[in-house]
């Protein structure tokens, strides 16, 4: 076990630490920089078929459902396709409408979980199409779909997903590239995306290399009895994932929340003893986000920024972990890194049993 740990004291911080390879691996051989398309040909779809898609239906459990929305908004954005994600735990209780025009994907690392294994199944039953993003060759899922893309992330051990779910993000970028590509995507927006892809592994290993300072920023959250988790539109599904990873291991209520809704109620919350992680990347919305900050700070909250460099806070004297700049259609890749540390070492601080956290399976096979 010790030699499969490679020398770190857990598989979680091994699997963090493997993500700038497990993300070369998922894009290697797919991106096409001729046509400025992303290549998946196990998706089993022509271009014609891609393009007679008239909306997209992800579907996963817990973190891979937070990934799914994240892809929704990714290709939303590139593919200007209606998308959306839901827990696929919910699906087939509700008899949902199963459209011949709606492309569905599964999103899984196990390709195991029972919840997404029977909405497969729903779907199938109804006459729709499903493809899989799914990380293990050859499981349930991966077989039970029509077609897919394989995450490539290699063996995940730790409970808490990490390299997977940033798998599952950068494959969503992929499926946006091919989906927008046969439509308003023009060459020059493939490419530049495809370049953001490129450089995606040497900015994750950059972010690696500030754990020290974030393992501090983690001893301070660990101390408080709950926190909110907070984004708006992209950084959304950033706050669910990060607010997810703590829950998991460092069994802190962590609760997220669109920054804008906090006025419409969890504000009363807000107090010296209730930290605020804010996802706050330089996009259109960083004025917003940072009005919202001021709230926060002027009811006597803490708030820690993960944000960018070029994102001016003025007066607000917060602390910031910086990660860096990519197309900010992808920004949620890059800003979900840190919350994984932020975990991480907040469980370490606590003690906990840090790959296997009381109560959670790896992977949920039974309902
Ligand atoms: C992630 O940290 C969780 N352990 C959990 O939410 C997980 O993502 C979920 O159970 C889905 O698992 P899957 O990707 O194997 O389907």
């Amino acid at each position: 076990e010790d030699l499969d740990l490679g020398g770190f004291p857990h598989y979680m911080a091994k699997e963090i630490q493997e993500q700038p390879e497990s993300v070369e691996r998922i894009i290697r051989g797919r991106l096409d920089d001729r046509f400025g398309v992303a290549r998946l040909d196990g998706l089993n779809l022509t271009p014609r078929e891609l393009r007679g898609f008239s909306r997209v239906k992800i579907l996963g459990c817990g973190s891979a459902y937070y990934v799914g929305q994240i892809g929704a908004t990714m290709i939303e954005e590139l593919a200007r396709i209606p998308a959306d994600a839901e827990a696929a735990s919910e699906f087939r209780y509700r008899n949902p409408i199963i459209e011949a025009d709606t492309l569905y994907i599964a999103v899984s690392q196990s390709g195991e979980t029972i919840d997404t294994a029977f909405a497969v199944e729903e779907i199938k039953r109804k006459g729709g199409r499903v493809v899989g993003l799914v990380n293990v060759v050859g499981s349930t899922i991966a077989r039970a779909c029509d077609g897919g893309v394989y995450l490539h992330a290699g063996p995940e051990i730790a409970v808490a997903s990490t390299k997977a779910l940033t798998n599952m993000a950068v494959g969503f970028a992929l499926i946006a590239l091919a989906l927008g590509r046969v439509r308003d995507l023009s060459n020059a927006d493939g490419q530049r995306i495809i370049d953001a892809i490129r450089a995606l592994p040497g900015q994750i290993k950059s972010i690696l290399d500030a754990e020290p300072e974030i393992a501090e920023h983690a001893k301070a959250a660990a101390t408080a009895k709950s926190l909110f988790f907070i984004g708006r539109v992209r950084g959304f599904p950033v706050a669910r994932e990060g607010a997810q990873k703590f829950k998991e291991i460092s069994y802190r209520h962590a609760e997220a929340y669109q920054t804008s809704e906090l006025k419409h109620g969890p504000l009363a919350l807000i107090d010296d003893s209730l930290p605020t992680v804010a996802i706050v990347p330089a996009d259109e919305l960083a004025g917003r986000n940072l009005a919202a900050l001021q709230q926060i700070r002027a009811r006597g909250g803490s708030v820690l920024a993960v944000t960018h460099e070029d994102v001016d806070f003025g007066e607000l004297d917060v602390p910031r972990i910086v990660v860096p700049r990519t197309e900010p259609e992808l920004d949620p890749i890059l800003l979900t890194i840190p919350l994984q540390l932020l975990a991480y070492h907040a469980a370490l601080t606590l003690g906990y049993d840090i790959d296997k956290p009381r109560n959670l399976a790896k992977s949920v096979t039974v309902e």
